[in-house]
């Protein structure tokens, strides 16, 4: 044992304490962690200040209790063990199993009580009922009519094209009616502007459509968040006035006032869709099961079966997840803490000659985001694996029963095709999302970024500014080129910023694809934004890597130099006696070179959404006109930008978007293309004809 004792002290820095003896039990193991060394939570960020510590190593605990004579025999004993433990401890459940994050617990002692799913729910549904409960009737209303539009849809497109098939005209004419008055009965009730588009209803319809959905969702959605804020604002004040004195010791002014600011309006967005979201999917979950009931039991059942198996594994997943979450939000924290302490503390550490401790310190907490990291991505290979293997089994499922209900005459390929027509999707998919909006911390990553872009209502000020940005509504659809035009300091550049989401909105939504911004995965979305800037800031390294910056590993010379060329660089990189392999130097590029480095890095990363904000300023017209018709044709060639954002001076630029928007003091005060504004001769034809004439004056004094 004291062989044991020496190897377990000799494996711990000489500046840990040792760790706790029993001479009958041997040492202290509980086998709850799987660090090398876990310290007790009272000391997470100062961890060495603490005295005493706890081994809960279950592979340590396998070496350190091991028989005491040493020699051969143990050795193969430990690495016969270990090889026995390891794949064992890959099962959930087992004692000491690899999945264990057990440790959150002593991360989270002193916490508060946690906020059951129930009790979130609970204490949502009264803030919302206190606040604004005819408002919620209102919502309930529309989002059951959307929910049944929207069940009903592909059982009447299957009808409608069957009767096509056996030329019933006049059925076929009624189903049609029927299909454009659900969509627009959907597309009024629910979030969706896109549904009113769904079965190519006349244009003539669509402005009264918008028009209708926008006093909805302002009269609905705004009022109602506003309603909560307040409403949440006035809880909160209450509750703080009435705390003790000593509370507002302990905390500061700001914090607080930030709790009543941007933390309520936060919350209010949460609660408003939320609730949205769970009744309108929960509706439709019913209404799908209901309906594939009425079609086909034995697929209902199957897809009830499939479904509860989907929700217990998205459970488990979730719970880890949120788990993993809390953890590395800590651990982040914790290592960020000690970082900057040693680096502010350097002085100190150099004199006491302490830095390799300090480095180990840094360390433990890496390895801790390591541990928790990995898990967590094994995590999500095995749901996203169960997932769509279960997923698709609803199809399969579907057919299987189909086919064999079909060959034995119990059915009809109508009616096959009707159960078949998403049901069995609908309601997995449904169920999930559901789950995902309680458990799941991390932001939605959709399969593919179309592009589709909207300001809803949207204001915003600086921190102790006044308002810049005031009720922004503007749509950019998927696959349109869109210029922001507005004299210097209109708040262009803001815009952008709310889009990468740099900034939240004072008031209103963005929402990309339809999804609400927030809730998107934000760093999934930034991979999929390429942005230029005015002032593109290169990094102090070769060209080829400033370049590759931010793109897959995998990039390769050719691809970097397509991208230079596209952006109209690479004849001056090539220039450089090292080409591609120049190291960036403050004065070795001037401001329009380092815009076309921008540029291809822009291209090279090949994002769905591509904004140029004034990144083309500081580029000869000649250059300017290349790099603009190459941005232009990549947006045309398949799996370039989708949507493309200039910010531009240039008129040539500007001219050739699909849409302008004119800005003038945070508000935008003409949309449309180059000759609807011209001929509206306002605001736009002005800037056109000061622009114009300024090229002519120039033009005059330089005849060449
Ligand atoms: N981070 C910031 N904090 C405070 N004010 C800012 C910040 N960024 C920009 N502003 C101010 O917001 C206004 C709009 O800026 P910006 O959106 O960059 O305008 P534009 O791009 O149209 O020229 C300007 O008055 C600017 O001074
Ligand atoms: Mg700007």
């Amino acid at each position: 044992m004291d062989i044991a004792y020496q190897n377990l002290r000799s494996s711990f820095p000489p500046y840990l304490p040792p760790p706790e003896f029993s001479p009958t039990s041997g040492f202290k193991l509980t086998k709850k962690l799987h660090f090398p060394i876990m310290i007790s939570t009272n000391c997470r960020r100062n961890e060495f200040k603490s005295s005493s510590y706890r081994v809960r190593n279950s592979s340590l605990m396998l070496q350190y209790t091991a028989p005491e004579n040493d020699g051969n025999g143990d050795e193969n004993f430990k690495s016969f063990g270990h090889w026995v433990h390891v794949p064992l401890s890959l099962f959930p459940g087992v004692s000491s199993s690899w999945w264990n994050l057990t440790e959150d617990k002593q991360v989270l002692i002193g916490a508060a009580k946690p906020i059951t799913v129930y009790l979130a729910l609970r204490r949502m549904w009264k803030l919302v009922w206190d606040s604004n409960r005819w408002v919620l009737l209102v919502a309930f209303g529309a989002l059951t009519m959307a929910a049944i539009s929207e069940i009903s849809m592909p059982n009447i497109l299957a009808e409608s094209i069957f009767s096509a098939c056996r030329g019933k005209t006049v059925v076929f004419a009624r189903k049609f009616q029927l299909l454009v008055i659900l969509s627009m009965t959907s597309g009024i009730c629910s979030f969706n502007r896109d549904e009113f588009t769904d079965f190519g209803l006349a244009v003539a319809c669509r402005p009264l459509l918008l028009l209708i959905h926008n006093i909805r969702s302002t009269l609905l959605n705004n009022s109602s968040t506003s309603l909560q804020v307040k409403h949440l604002r006035k809880l909160l004040h209450s509750a703080i006035l009435f705390q003790d004195i000593s509370f507002f010791d302990k905390e500061m002014v700001g914090n607080l006032t930030s709790r009543l600011g941007a933390d309520c309006q936060q919350l209010a967005h949460v609660i408003g869709n939320n609730i949205n979201l769970i009744t309108r999917n929960a509706l439709q979950a019913t209404g799908a099961l209901a309906y594939l009931l009425t079609l086909s039991w034995p697929l209902a059942i199957s897809t009830l079966v499939i479904c509860s198996v989907l929700s217990a594994i998205f459970l488990l997943y979730s719970r880890y997840v949120m788990r993993t979450a809390k953890l590395t939000q800590e651990f982040t924290a914790c290592a960020h803490e000690v970082a900057r302490e040693s680096l502010t503390l350097v002085k100190t550490i150099r004199i006491y000659g302490t830095e390799r401790k300090e480095v180990g310190r840094y360390k433990q907490w890496l390895d801790r985001l390591a541990f928790i990291s990995t898990r967590e991505s094994a995590a999500n290979g095995l749901w996203n694996m169960s997932f769509s293997t279960l997923y698709r089994s609803t199809q399969v499922f579907a057919v299987l029963l189909g086919g064999i209900a079909i060959l034995n005459g119990q059915t009809s390929a109508e009616q096959l095709t009707k159960a078949f027509q998403n049901y069995p999707l609908r309601m997995s998919s449904c169920t999930l999302y559901m789950g995902s909006v309680w458990f799941i911390p991390h932001g939605v990553k959709l399969p593919e970024l179309m592009g589709h872009i909207q300001f809803v209502n949207v204001s915003f000020h600086y921190h102790l500014r006044d308002m810049l940005l005031e009720h922004i509504n503007i749509t950019i659809r998927a696959n349109e080129v869109v210029a922001l035009v507005g004299p210097s300091g209109c708040g262009k550049s803001t815009l952008v910023n709310l889009l990468l989401r740099l900034y939240e909105p004072t008031n209103g939504q963005i929402f990309i694809d339809g999804i609400p911004l927030w809730e998107l995965d934000i760093r999934w979305l930034r991979e999929k934004i390429g942005y230029v800037g005015q002032e593109p800031n290169l990094f102090h390294m070769d060209i080829k890597s400033n370049i590759r910056y931010g793109c897959p590993m995998n990039t390769t010379q050719e691809d970097i130099e397509l991208a230079a060329k596209q952006a109209c660089a690479h004849e001056f990189i090539s220039s450089f006696p090292n080409g591609y392999d120049t190291i960036v130097d403050d004065n070795l590029l001037s401001g329009g070179q380092k815009q076309r480095i921008a540029i291809a890095r822009a291209i090279l990363r090949n994002p769905a959404i591509l904004i140029l904000d004034e990144a083309t300023s500081a580029l000869d017209s000649e250059s300017e006109h290349f790099v603009k018709d190459t941005i232009f044709e990549l947006k045309d060639n398949r799996g370039g930008p989708k949507t493309i954002i200039v910010i531009a001076h240039r008129l040539s630029t500007i001219v050739a978007a699909d849409k302008i928007f004119v800005m003038d003091r945070g508000q935008v005060i003409e949309i449309g293309n180059h000759e609807e504004l011209l001929s509206k001769d306002g605001y736009y034809a002005r800037l056109v004809k000061v622009h114009n004439n300024m090229f002519t004056s120039i033009s005059s004094q330089h005849p060449d």
